[in-house]
């Protein structure tokens, strides 16, 4: 119980209190409740979450502010340039547009699934408050996603039903959906609580599911295709946008990479060797899964990119992602085919962006537009 009787719990000799001010002792007993940053844990924590301070996890602090100094809003990006080559007949060939809207049809409903899946699921069941702050950054962030794509959609004028409906409709990106659902489920069931080492490794293998293959490996064929047309002058307001969108997922997935290292430091119990064959099976399915789509959105070859050369590139990024969590490697060493994608992971956002990105697009060095 909070006692605001000062004269009851009043120390004998105590600074003046400054004018206008009213103060209150803690009882000792309150403030032996106070939070401790060493006592604080990801899961099953016992500290109180309202509390962000004392820090404990300073890099999810960190990529809180990162996260908010990239701050971007879809209509900023101007889409004229696009609507005209997307109107124009002879603008795109018939295989660039199936591309193109195979692609949003992933997309516009891929950010809902992973919003939903941090704030009906994730956010919950994760004790520590620094990681609960950025994972508010990350929700609104996923919205900004999903406001991106439905932006595209309505500026191109294509038809909502059929984009938004392919995550229904069209088998390849339902393949996807249906790979994720279960482990989103898992999160998002009210009657799910942490606590038994059952849970708690379910709960990381959905954490795992999400940041290294939702949102690491899912989403790469889709980001490098729509990269891939703005390097070649097509749909650049698309293709900024994109950019913006990679450089949030890429921030997401390291966040969810440094959140899973420190549970299994935490929790080491977690981390048998069944875990960890299990969670390897689930890489290679999802290799798989990504690679078909890739084959469903490029079925000739598209922008001098066909579906072979992203099965490596999907197999380099399966490698990183697995290395990342402390697996060994799943495939023979794999070259990278798109060393231009993590030059744009890397883009780096000053202050003033938005009023400078038309000459860092057109001339800056890390970024090729030829
Ligand atoms: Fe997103
Ligand atoms: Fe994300």
């Amino acid at each position: 119980m909070l006692s605001w009787d000062e004269e009851a719990s009043a120390p004998a000799a105590r600074p003046p209190v400054p004018m206008g001010a009213t103060e209150a002792a803690a009882p000792a007993e309150a403030i032996a409740k106070r939070v401790h940053a060493d006592d604080k844990r990801i899961i099953n924590g016992k500290t109180d979450v309202n509390q962000l301070v004392p820090f404990k996890y300073k890099w999810a602090w960190d990529k809180y502010l990162a996260g908010c100094a990239n701050h971007w809003m879809p209509q900023e990006v101007n889409m004229q340039r696009d609507i005209e080559l997307w109107k124009n007949p002879n603008g795109l060939t018939d295989d660039e547009r199936r591309l193109v809207k195979r692609n949003l049809g992933f997309f516009v409903t891929a950010d809902s699934l992973a919003a939903n899946n941090i704030v009906l699921g994730t956010y919950r069941h994760i004790t520590a408050p620094e990681c609960r702050q950025y994972l508010l950054r990350q929700a609104f962030e996923e919205a900004i996603h999903t406001h991106a794509y439905q932006y595209i959609v309505e500026s191109l004028g294509l038809d909502e039903a059929e984009i938004f409906n392919a995550y229904n409709e069209v088998k390849s990106i339902r393949d996807k959906d249906e790979f994720l659902i279960p482990f989103i489920n898992t999160l998002t069931d009210p009657a799910f609580t942490t606590g038994t080492t059952e849970n708690d490794q379910k709960l990381l293998k959905s954490l795992i599911v999400f940041a290294c293959l939702m949102e690491g490996l899912f989403f790469y064929v889709g980001f490098t295709q729509i990269l891939a047309l703005g390097r070649q002058n097509k749909m650049m307001g698309a293709a900024e946008q994109y950019q913006y969108i990679l450089r949030d997922e890429s921030m997401h997935c390291n966040f969810g990479i440094d959140l899973i290292n420190t549970i299994k430091m935490e929790n080491p119990l977690l981390w048998t060797p069944a875990f960890r064959e299990e969670i390897k099976a689930l890489f290679l399915e999802a290799v798989d899964l990504e690679y078909a789509y890739a084959e469903d959105t490029m079925p000739r070859g598209v922008l001098g990119l066909n579906a072979t050369m992203f099965k490596g590139y999907l197999r380099f990024i399966a490698n990183r992602r697995a290395q990342q969590i402390g697996l060994e490697t799943l495939f023979a060493q794999e070259e990278n085919p798109f060393p231009w994608m993590s030059e744009m992971i890397d883009l780096k956002k000053e202050r003033n962006f938005f009023e400078t990105r038309v000459t860092e697009y057109q001339t800056g060095g890390a970024l090729n537009w030829e």
